[in-house]
């Protein structure tokens, strides 16, 4: 059987944004996870604390998060790359972040400009920095199944980077398909290699739809017993390190699926959508979420 509660990470305000070339203004970005929050998301990914050199479109992730660290009943984890990212992530007022590490050695020295191993040296100095303070730390793994350099992944290198990264502390490990190339025919046997490692409830998956696929492999992971996604309001997205990548799943496309399913999310779909009608007009863009695109026709 699948869940009946799917706890979903709204990663639009991070992910779905870091790869616009147009600087968003600041108070967009504010407004967005505002609305993300009135419609009963409780995870939204706020930013990262990463080089602005590396990634300009987040160069404002102090002013972000000084504004929304506040928001009652939620939480607003970022990225930190190291330590200097997480002593500005805590100065700015964050209670969790995220760490990144890639199951890919090119998409890892493309990235973040290091080895896999030279990652989790990092990550590991991040999280004992992180339990000093009690600071949630999660962990992504990128390219569990392909990588826009090597090409297809052994499952086997996956389960490695994730134990890594559930061994040094983190409390969830999210399972990124990065260029989206993943069917449940790959996912399935990467998703066996890493529960066979960490626990299912330890696990979220975080699908990218460059091939339309992301809908059946959630359908898979779910069934597997996983029970956290990750996706991205009116499907925006894409790594700006990973060619060809397109945006997240759509969140309002997960959660019309849920719906269906009768999984509960707590999310309210007319409140999401006007959420990603908000960052689509102000992209000057269609939503890329079939769901908001079919119900704004009726
Ligand atoms: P580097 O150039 O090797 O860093 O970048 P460095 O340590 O050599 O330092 C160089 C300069 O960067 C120095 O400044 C540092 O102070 C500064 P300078 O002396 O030249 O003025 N610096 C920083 N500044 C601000 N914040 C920091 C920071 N660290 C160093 N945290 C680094 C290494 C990791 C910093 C860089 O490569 C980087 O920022 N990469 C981030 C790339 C990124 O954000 N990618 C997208 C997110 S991952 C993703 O999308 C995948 C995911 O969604 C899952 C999936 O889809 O699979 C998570
Ligand atoms: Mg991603």
């Amino acid at each position: 059987g699948i869940p009946k509660f799917v706890k979903i990470v709204e990663v639009g305000p991070r992910d779905g944004l870091q790869n616009e070339k147009n600087i968003v203004p600041t108070s967009v970005k504010i407004e967005l996870i505002h609305r993300l929050a009135s419609s009963g998301l409780s995870v939204i990914e706020a930013t990262s604390f990463v080089s602005p050199k590396w990634v300009p479109q987040l160069a404002d992730a102090k002013d972000v998060m000084k504004a929304v660290h506040n928001l009652e009943g939620i939480r607003l984890p970022v990225l930190t790359p190291n330590l200097k990212g997480f002593e500005a992530a805590i100065a700015a007022g964050a209670r969790e972040v995220a760490v990144f590490a890639s199951a890919s050695e090119s998409f890892s020295k493309s990235n973040i400009n290091c080895s896999i191993e030279e990652s989790l040296a990092r990550y590991r100095a991040v999280t004992r920095a992180a339990e000093k303070l009690s600071i949630p730390v999660r962990g992504y793994v990128s390219c569990v199944v392909g990588c826009p350099v090597e090409g297809p992944i052994p499952p086997s290198k996956v389960a490695y980077v994730a134990k890594e990264l559930y061994d040094m502390g983190c409390f969830e490990i999210s399972l990124g398909d990065t260029i989206g190339v993943g069917t449940p025919g790959t996912v399935i046997p990467m998703l066996l290699a890493v529960m066979a490692v960490v626990p299912s409830e330890k696990l979220a998956v975080h699908f990218h739809d460059t091939y339309g696929q992301s809908l059946p492999n959630i359908l898979v992971s779910l069934q597997m017993g996983i029970s956290a996604l990750d996706s991205s309001v009116s499907g925006l997205g894409g790594c700006p390190y990973a060619k060809g990548a397109s945006g997240n799943v759509a969140t309002e496309d997960v959660v019309y699926m849920l719906n269906g399913l009768g999984v509960k999310t707590n999310v309210d779909l007319g409140k999401l959508m006007l959420a990603g009608d908000f960052i689509s007009k102000q992209l000057g863009r269609p939503s890329g979420s079939k769901t908001a695109v079919a119900l704004s026709q009726v």
